[in-house]
């Protein structure tokens, strides 16, 4: 029996009775073990905490909405109001003028990719003869717009980077073309938190007569209250000329339940292209506002649950706690010798980077990892992501106390780079094939997605079988420096973006 056919006959079934509904919570708790321990705080993305209470808010609001569906606002109208006022309030709070319109989505990748196909579809209407259009964008920028460029048949025109994770508005500039549709950039960009230079790439838009959409889906609902606690920050939002659309993610620093994010535009004008409307089905007109169809009516609510709850003050309290765990881990980093932070952080966001040969970051990051901490390991540099919340800040000490352990440890020995995930991080980091890389995330995500679904070790995945993995694996060291020295003379070259 060859392999597939096994797996057809071993497949899973639905079980022919029902489980008890406790046998069945516990089991399912069970399952939670080996995930990230968001809880103690030690995971520095993917979840934010505001406290018991608010999640107990939040999960109610959304059980009272569990069932309904905002496909249909006709018939929830309690949805389209909650929405609209969602839209509102956000719209407010970025500074966006009256006539500013939006929706909700799903998440910040729903909300780019309704940004990118509403501008894409402009174009065309203005300039139907256009067969290739383009988006600029900085090279930081999230790759839910590189996806949406993807989906939509457009070309991401990927501008330089400066060494302090800005967009290089001259880059910018140089790759605007008469296909050009859209100008991006971000408020801040999810690697470094480093907020781009929004007032300029507004002045570019405006003399290009192109829009601008901030993509603020981390930031938007951390950076206005950053500002009003009195930091320093250049403008970001509708108050800039030329910005015509912002995203801003609920389910990020909105602090509330997954599934949850906006887009607003400065007018109808722009949230008209998002729109798609079906007259041919036989089932009766189809108009739908984004990309989903069907629309979780809970999210909606706890969306606006978080916002009415909240209120400003409360985004204010846990902004100025996350700001407070920022500056005590941003300080500890820059205290350890031998590590740096990238640029200058414009919030709660921020990575580190090594600056001492003899410190191997990925295996810093091994080392913080066998210590509990869930480490969000970067590329082009090297770096480390930290994304700080409220939560963090009983964990901040902690987290510097271990950073510094764990670089003695590495200095101490050198050997670790070549071994465990610092090895294949280390090499995914250097090639200078994208196609090599590509080819290994793929057997990752078949071997997730395998009829038998074991949960596999992604980095074995990625490894596991070909001749050129064994040859790679068995020579590690030697490749890591033969990578080192390909990586030098690409960074020498004039034209190198980074
Ligand atoms: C700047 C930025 N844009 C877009 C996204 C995509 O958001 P989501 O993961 O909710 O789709 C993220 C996610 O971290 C982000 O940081």
């Amino acid at each position: 029996m060859c392999e597939n056919q096994r797996a057809m006959t071993e497949r899973l079934q639905i079980p022919a009775e029902g489980t008890p509904r406790d046998a069945l919570l516990a089991e399912m708790r069970a399952f939670r073990e080996g995930d990230a321990r968001w809880q103690d705080g030690r995971c520095f993305s993917l979840v934010y905490f505001a406290g018991a209470e608010h999640e107990r808010t939040l999960q109610e609001a959304h059980g009272l909405f569990f069932m309904e569906n905002g496909l249909n606002p006709m018939a929830f109208k309690s949805l389209q109001r909650m929405e609209r006022e969602v839209v509102q309030m956000t719209a407010s709070m970025l500074h966006a003028p009256p006539e500013a319109v939006g929706t909700m989505t799903s998440g910040g990748t729903e909300s780019l990719l309704m940004a990118v196909k509403s501008y894409r579809d402009r174009a065309r209407g203005r300039a139907p003869w256009r067969r290739r259009l383009d988006v600029v964008a900085p090279d930081t920028i999230h790759p839910a717009v590189d996806k949406a460029c993807h989906y939509f048949g457009l070309r991401l025109r990927r501008a330089r980077v400066l060494p302090d994770g800005r967009v290089d508005v001259g880059s910018m500039r140089r790759l605007v073309t008469a296909d050009t549709a859209l100008l991006l950039a971000s408020a801040p960009q999810y690697p470094h938190g480093v907020l781009d230079p929004i007032e300029e790439v507004g002045l570019l838009a405006q003399e290009k007569g192109l829009p601008f959409h901030v993509d603020a889906c981390i930031g938007g609902f951390m950076l206005p209250w950053v500002e009003r606690l009195g930091r320093p920050l250049r403008p970001f939002d509708f108050r800039v000329p030329g910005v015509t659309s912002m995203s801003a993610d609920l389910h990020k620093y909105g602090l509330a339940a997954k599934g949850a994010s906006t887009v607003v535009y400065r007018d109808m004008s722009y949230l008209r292209h998002q729109f798609f409307i079906a007259t041919e089905f036989p089932g009766g007109i189809y108009a739908s506002p984004s990309a989903l169809g069907t629309r979780p009516g809970g999210t909606i609510a706890a969306a606006w649950a978080a916002l009415r709850a909240l209120g400003e003050e409360g985004y204010l309290a846990h902004t100025r706690r996350a700001l407070e765990a920022t500056d005590a881990l941003v300080a500890g980093v820059r205290a350890i010798p031998g590590l740096a932070v990238l640029g200058e952080p414009a919030g709660t966001i921020f990575a580190y980077l090594s600056t001492d040969p003899a410190v191997d970051l990925y295996a810093v990051a091994d080392r913080m990892a066998d210590k509990g901490w869930h480490i969000d390991r970067q590329h082009r540099p090297p770096t480390i992501h930290l994304t700080v919340t409220t939560q963090h800040v009983d964990h901040a000490e902690a987290y510097v106390r271990d950073l510094r352990d764990a670089v003695e440890h590495v200095r101490a020995h050198p050997e670790l780079r070549a071994s465990g995930q610092a090895a294949m991080y280390g090499m995914m980091a250097k090639v200078p094939f994208p196609w090599m890389v590509r080819r290994s995330v793929t057997k990752v995500l078949e071997a997730m997605h395998a009829p038998a679904g074991q949960t596999t070790d992604p980095l074995e995945a990625a490894t596991g079988g070909g001749p050129l993995d064994r040859f790679l694996q068995r020579h590690q060291d030697a490749v890591l420096r033969a990578l080192d020295r390909v990586e030098a003379v690409r960074r020498a070259l004039p034209w190198s973006g980074r």
